[in-house]
């Protein structure tokens, strides 16, 4: 059996989706989750594109234990020393960085000639050579390269000391025939093809990311890269637990394994969905609330007698728990803890204390508390660990027809604020009054609410994105029992990430003007 290497992306290229911007102890609090995962490669971050981005692949690189932490940089001196100086605590460090091969970037992005291509290559590969063993190359959008440059442009890297080869397909433009084509014609033609790890990095612009990288691993690949929830620029990346899932229940065909803890897959999944407030489809496979939920009366009959019938994949294979009871207002402190264990939460004496506290409130107003508002408690917990300001008043005047008013106090350690404001809707209300309490004039771009169990005494988690006067999106999370003070609570939590600048994640704008000023 070959062993597959995990690459996730989730905090460089996952982060790069469309109003997702995780702040730095989200980050590592992913990063951790991550390491849980089994992956063998984080890749943190990009650190010469913001101040931001270089705290968190800092903080990243100084938390994770033993997993390789990784970063990105152009084939440049100064993205190299940045990525260096980022990752100068990091246990196992490893740098990528990569360098567009494709005519279309060579031409337009680039302007440079296939010869300055193959010898930036060559300098920056050994440059970075000089301060990491290990170097990963990708010829960006090489699914549309030409194939004899591609081949030269990947020899030009190994030669010059790269381990690790990444294939991306950067705009999502190939399918399996010719991925697995492409890696087969690397195999024919390079003579250390199997001295170096190759990789492959797939998008999803036409919703074949997953079946790509399969197909990169049956003809050489040993890494797949991807995200969790496969989150990512456009239609985002390779979701890698469905990469995992797929290697390990077709193992008998890939003849491949991974060091993937499956289980863990359920809670990182909900992690990321919940921190970058993107909520999995009812239908997605693996992480899905559908995935293993059998309607018609044919199926649920063959599953009752044996699960086989109809049950590809076990839920507890990928830790989704059926049938585990609620928890409820005569439940202890040992069965309290236990289930946190079980959902993967691992917390010290104090915060079991506060989070058990929490708990009895939320038996006073829930009946029964599933692992869904434990999961949302937890978060609320280390939200309000990390936030500089908590609104401890909150009341609304609702008129039929009128305009809704309300009043806010938000707590800081400076002191209690109060003021009002009005609005055409009650959540409008609320949003001016705290824009006028801190000062801002921020613009809600979106938001979403959505019941986090059924029932009536479901909890809300609203989700925002707001944009400063820059442009720069920022995203808050709220949980409550009551709607409108989830509202208010995911709109102070955004308003207070943008008062914490400098941002992890530039705007799109900022970001291309950092990246192309002083590209050649
Ligand atoms: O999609 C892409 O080409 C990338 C590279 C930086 C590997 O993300
Ligand atoms: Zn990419």
């Amino acid at each position: 059996m070959k062993q597959i290497q995990f690459f996730d992306t989730t905090l460089r290229d996952g982060e790069q989706t469309p109003g997702v911007n995780f702040n730095v102890n989200e980050k590592v609090q992913i990063a951790l989750q991550l390491e849980k995962l089994g992956v063998d490669v984080i890749e943190a971050g990009f650190p010469i594109s913001s101040p931001g981005d270089f705290a968190c692949v800092k903080a990243i690189g100084e938390a994770v234990q033993t997993t390789s932490v990784t970063a990105l940089g152009r084939c440049r001196e100064q993205d190299i020393l940045r990525v260096k100086e980022a990752l100068a605590l990091a246990k196992q460090p490893q740098i990528h960085i990569f360098l567009a091969t494709s005519d279309v970037h060579m031409q337009y992005k680039l302007k440079m000639s296939k010869k300055e291509v193959l010898e930036s290559i060559n300098h920056h590969v050994r440059f970075a050579r000089r301060f990491f063993d290990i170097v990963q190359f990708s010829p960006e959008d090489a699914t549309r390269t030409e194939r004899a440059f591609l081949i030269e442009a990947v020899q030009a890297a190994i030669s010059a000391g790269a381990k690790v080869i990444n294939i991306p397909d950067t705009v999502g433009f190939t399918n399996p025939t010719e991925f697995g084509q492409l890696f087969a014609d690397l195999k024919a033609n390079i003579p250390q093809f199997d001295e170096v790890i190759f990789s492959c990095h797939c998008h999803n612009d036409l919703g074949m990311a997953v079946s790509n990288s399969l197909a990169a691993i049956e003809h050489g690949a040993l890494r797949i890269e991807g995200s969790i929830n496969g989150i990512g620029e456009r239609a985002g990346n390779t979701a890698l637990e469905e990469a995992a899932v797929a290697l390990h229940i077709r193992k008998g065909f890939y003849q491949a394994t991974s060091h993937i803890v499956l289980n863990q897959i359920k809670n990182t999944s909900d992690l990321i969905s919940r921190l970058s407030g993107l909520p999995i489809p009812r239908n997605k496979a693996i992480v899905g609330a559908n995935a293993y939920a059998h309607e018609s009366g044919i199926h649920q009959d063959g599953v009752l007698k044996n699960p086989e019938t109809y049950e590809l994949i076990t839920p507890s294979l990928v830790g989704v728990k059926k049938n585990s009871l609620p928890l409820g207002k005569l439940s202890g402190r040992h069965a309290f803890i236990s289930r946190l264990e079980d959902l993967g939460y691992s917390l010290n004496k104090e915060e079991i204390d506060q989070s058990f506290r929490y708990f009895k409130q939320l038996c006073d107003v829930k009946k029964e508390v599933t692992e869904a508002d434990l999961h949302a408690l937890i978060a609320e917990q280390s939200a309000e660990q990390t936030e500089t300001a908590v609104i401890s008043h909150l009341q609304v005047q609702y008129m039929t027809n009128g305009v809704q008013s309300a009043v806010v106090r938000i707590e800081n350690k400076d002191g209690v604020r109060e003021d009002a404001a009005t609005g055409a809707g009650s959540i409008e209300a609320i949003y001016q009054t705290i824009n006028r309490l801190l000062k801002q004039d921020l613009s809600l771009t979106s938001y979403h609410i959505q019941a986090i169990t059924p029932g009536q005494d479901a909890q809300a988690e609203v989700h925002v994105v707001v944009k400063d006067a820059t442009g720069t999106p920022f995203h808050g999370i709220g949980i409550d029992y009551d709607v409108l003070m989830a509202s208010a609570k995911a709109y102070l939590n955004a308003s207070l990430k943008s008062q914490r600048l400098p941002s992890t994640k530039q705007t799109k704008t900022q970001l291309t003007e950092v990246l192309t000023a002083d590209c050649n």
